[in-house]
This record gives C-alpha cells, sequence and structure tokens, in this order.
C-alpha cells in the first residue's frame, strides 16, 4: 500500500491530482483512515504489532504528499516567473491627473506675495448679514449697491432683522476683522462674492481679495507702496506703473481708484508701461465711521483697505478675455493656458 500512494503522489500532475490522492488514502473513508479505524476492532496483539506500522505509512503519505505540494507550487511560481515578465522598458499608459484652478492658483499666488509683506489670510462667511455687508461699511439704506439688480437676497435674516444676502463684496471681512482682533492689523482676505450680473467680464460669482491695515500712523503713502509692489511681484515686472484716481466708496475717505498703465506687446495689451490705463482695484483711507463701528476709536486708530477682483487679474496676467470660460470647466481652455502640472 504504502509503495502504491508513494507511486500515485509521484505520478500526480498539478494540485487538484495530488489532492485526489490525498482524499483516496487520508479522506473520510480513505485507505489509510479505514485501516486506523480497523485498529479497535483488534485484539490487544495484534494491536501491539499492527499500530506503529499503520501510523508510520500515515505519517509517510502525509509528509509524501506536503513535500509533492511544495514541489507543485514551486514549479507553478517558476512557471508564472517565466511567462509572466514585466517589462519595465515600455512606455507606461498616461494616467490623467487634476490641476489647480487659474483662480485658486492666482489666489495662492496672491496670498504668497501678500504673506512676505507680513498679511496674514482672513475669512468671513459667503452668506453675510446685512450690517456686516453694508451698514457697517457705512453704507446708507438708499445707496444703489443695495438695490435688487446687485445684490442676491436670501429668505433667512440676520440677527439684525434684515434679509441675509450673499456677500457682495470681501469689505465686510474687514469689518468681522476688526471686531475680533485687536490692531494692528494686516489681513488679506480672498473669496467669493456675488452680484447678479452676467456678460462676457461679470459672472454672478466672481472672486474678491480684499486688504485691510489698521495701525496708529498709517498714510495714503503706506498704501501706495502696498500696491506698487504687490502689483509687481504679481506681474513680475518692475516697469509697471499706477495710477491713482479720486474716487468714491461709502467706506474709505479719500477713496481712489487704482489703474495699472498697458502697453501693446506682440500685438497684445499687457501690464507695464503708459501707452493706456486700466482700472484694477478700489481703495482708500478707512473712513473714521467704520472704524468706530467695529468699536475702535478713530482717534487712535486708521488705516487703508483695497479691494480687487481676482478673476480680473488672472485675466489680466495670463491674456485671457471671457471671464466666463473661468467657470466652464473646459479641460482643453485650461491646457491652453497651461495650467495643467
Ligand atoms: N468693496 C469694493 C468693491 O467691491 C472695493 C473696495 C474695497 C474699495 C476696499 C475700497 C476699499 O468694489
Amino acid at each position: 500500500l504504502a509503495a502504491r500512494f508513494a507511486q500515485e503522489i509521484a505520478a500526480a500532475a498539478d494540485l487538484a491530482a495530488l489532492d485526489a490522492v490525498r482524499v483516496a488514502a487520508l479522506g473520510k473513508s480513505g485507505e489509510v483512515t479505514q485501516l486506523l479505524k480497523s485498529l479497535g476492532t483488534m485484539d490487544a496483539e495484534t494491536r501491539t504489532a499492527e499500530a506503529p506500522r499503520i501510523h508510520g505509512l500515515r505519517e509517510a503519505v502525509s509528509e509524501a504528499i506536503a513535500a509533492k505540494k511544495a514541489a507543485l507550487e514551486n514549479a507553478e511560481l517558476e512557471r508564472r516567473l517565466a511567462t509572466e515578465r514585466l517589462d519595465l522598458s515600455l512606455p507606461s499608459i498616461e494616467a490623467p491627473r487634476g490641476s489647480i484652478h487659474p483662480v485658486s492658483q492666482v489666489m495662492d499666488e496672491l496670498a504668497e506675495i501678500f504673506a512676505d509683506l507680513g498679511f496674514s489670510v482672513a475669512e468671513g462667511p459667503e452668506i453675510e448679514d446685512d450690517w456686516h455687508n453694508f451698514t457697517a461699511l457705512n453704507i446708507p439704506e438708499t445707496h444703489p449697491a443695495r438695490a435688487m439688480q446687485d445684490t442676491f437676497y436670501m429668505d433667512e435674516r440676520g440677527a439684525d432683522g434684515a434679509p441675509k444676502v450673499l456677500r457682495t463684496h470681501t469689505s465686510p471681512v474687514q469689518i468681522r476683522t476688526m471686531q475680533s482682533s485687536p490692531p494692528p492689523i494686516r489681513v488679506i482676505a480672498p473669496g467669493r462674492v456675488y452680484r447678479s450680473d452676467s456678460d462676457a467680464t461679470h459672472t454672478p460669482m466672481f472672486h474678491q481679495i480684499e486688504g485691510l491695515v489698521i495701525d496708529r500712523k498709517i498714510t495714503l503713502g503706506h498704501l501706495k507702496w502696498t500696491l506698487e509692489t504687490f502689483l509687481k511681484a504679481f506681474f513680475e515686472r518692475d516697469d509697471v506703473v499706477l495710477r491713482m484716481r479720486p474716487s468714491y466708496f461709502p467706506f474709505t475717505e479719500p477713496s481712489a481708484e487704482v489703474d495699472v498703465g498697458w502697453s501693446m506687446e506682440k500685438g497684445r495689451r499687457v501690464v507695464g508701461g503708459n501707452e493706456g490705463w486700466m482700472e484694477v482695484l478700489g481703495s482708500g483711507m478707512v473712513h473714521p465711521k467704520v472704524i468706530a463701528n467695529c468699536g475702535l476709536d478713530p482717534d487712535e486708530w486708521q488705516g487703508f483697505a483695497f479691494g480687487t477682483g481676482v478673476d480680473r487679474l488672472a485675466m489680466l496676467k495670463y491674456g485671457m478675455d471671457d471671464l466666463r470660460a473661468f467657470f466652464d470647466g473646459d479641460l482643453r481652455w485650461m491646457k491652453h493656458y497651461g495650467f495643467r502640472f
């Protein structure tokens, strides 16, 4: 019997055949199992003689099966190693990768530029109450900025009892910052803002970045230097020229709109030089009433603020002509402008 099983085990060509031999020998009704069971029916003398032989047979068969199993598995591994070889020199399939949206990228650039100037980043809610978005900023009830066509109103009312709004600018973050952190203050506040307006240069949602500096001896000179330094760094040109035009915002006094000079290069308008002007931001010295509205003493604290459109800055820097393309999600457009890394 031992010889027969040894021969059958040796002949097993694969794991399935080997398992069939195992069942025939050691399975519930296998031949070796039967022999083991028969020990119980033997008289003591015969059992003493037979037991070592039968147990020995069981040992030998299961050892032979284990050895053959290892050999078969090894052979299978060898076969796979030989046939399933990876060719590491083959070019790989290009996996599509995501990229940072141009607007996010420009906001990151701006945050970096201002971080170098000592500004930190402040935030406020996009659903804002009337007081922060308008009243605290000295925008009277009758101001046209409150008119229905510009502002998106919510059903929900704020603590001030007036309907909440989708913030129409990032200026309410000025208020929140002055209320929550003691001066001196140097912050920028990038974020989404909303106005009911849509054409090639306006989208109902767009991005602004607000700047606010509050300290004891801040002048218009600091504002001009800060804007000049920031615009030169952003457009990566030393020949960026600024023009400050007197203007009006309820929350700054005096107020100035700031233009940058452009010139023609290779048939394209680029920022730099002064062949013409285009407006890039609104700014001014924070109105004493606004400072007082935030619980600070305007005789002690003063400062400047500015606000600019991030999408517009991106258009100018990268020579894009339709603001709406920013929000179409067209990957060909992203690739064209090189926003891919
Ligand atoms: N909030 C103004 C706007 O949206 C911009 C601005 C900010 C002007 C700060 C002056 C000071 O147009």
